[in-house]
């Protein structure tokens, strides 16, 4: 499976199947037709541009009822739930963030914000969305034991380096990508001093992609 970090929290795997999640991007183009997209919530930085792209998506109950009003494929599920479609198995969890659907101008209520396990061609992937830490990370660690963790590190909305360290421990996944970080000055973070320290006290490696950068994953 190929990975790559397209901008902010919008990440592409291609394998079997493209899967886009949080298709939002500031400066990046975005992938075009993907197989499916995931949302892991409203906020405008991450629902971004599902509607036009108007793709099959999975995403939280109350965003996929939205979106199915307005013409997207939508399958919604809830935190612990999930749905496979065409090999690509999508989990919802937790994740410790409030929520506004913000789509075409308006504000709706959001539900519960997520974080997204994809697992696909044998291999799992956890996006945590934005969020807070939180010690139920050790519990999305064990059930799905991830191959990869996407972890927010920017701060100010989402969880800061010195979180994200505690929550790559308690999540296990042998490799960490950071996102969600020097999109905006207000989230302006040293990825580089992350991946450093977090090596320097664990086994996990970090990779840390410019936008648009890929990396196979084993
Ligand atoms: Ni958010
Ligand atoms: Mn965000």
């Amino acid at each position: 499976m190929r990975l790559t970090y397209v901008e902010h929290a919008c990440v592409l795997l291609e394998g079997s199947r493209r899967v886009l999640v949080d298709p939002y991007v500031l400066n990046e183009r975005l992938p075009a037709d993907p197989d499916l997209v995931v949302v892991t919530h409203g906020h405008h930085d991450h629902i971004g541009e599902t509607v036009a792209l108007a793709r099959p998506t999975i995403t939280t109950n109350e965003i996929a009822k939205e979106l199915a009003r307005r013409g997207v494929p939508t399958q919604g599920i809830n935190t612990g739930g999930g749905v496979e479609v065409d090999g690509v198995r999508v989990t919802m969890t937790q994740a410790v963030h409030s929520h506004m659907l913000e789509l075409e101008g308006e504000r709706l209520p959001g539900g519960d914000a997520a974080g997204m396990v994809i697992e696909m061609d044998g291999l799992t992937v956890y996006h945590a969305g934005d969020t807070a830490l939180f010690s139920d990370m050790k519990v999305i660690g064990a059930l799905h034991s991830p191959d990869v963790a996407l972890l927010p590190i920017g701060g100010r909305f989402t969880m800061d380096p010195a979180a994200a360290m505690c929550a790559a421990r308690w999540i296990g996944a042998p490799l960490v990508v950071p996102i969600h970080y020097n999109t905006w000055p207000v989230i302006a973070q040293d990825p580089q001093a992350f991946k450093a320290a977090l090596e320097r006290t664990t086994d996990v490696r970090v990779a840390v992609l410019a936008p648009g950068e890929s990396i196979e994953l084993p």
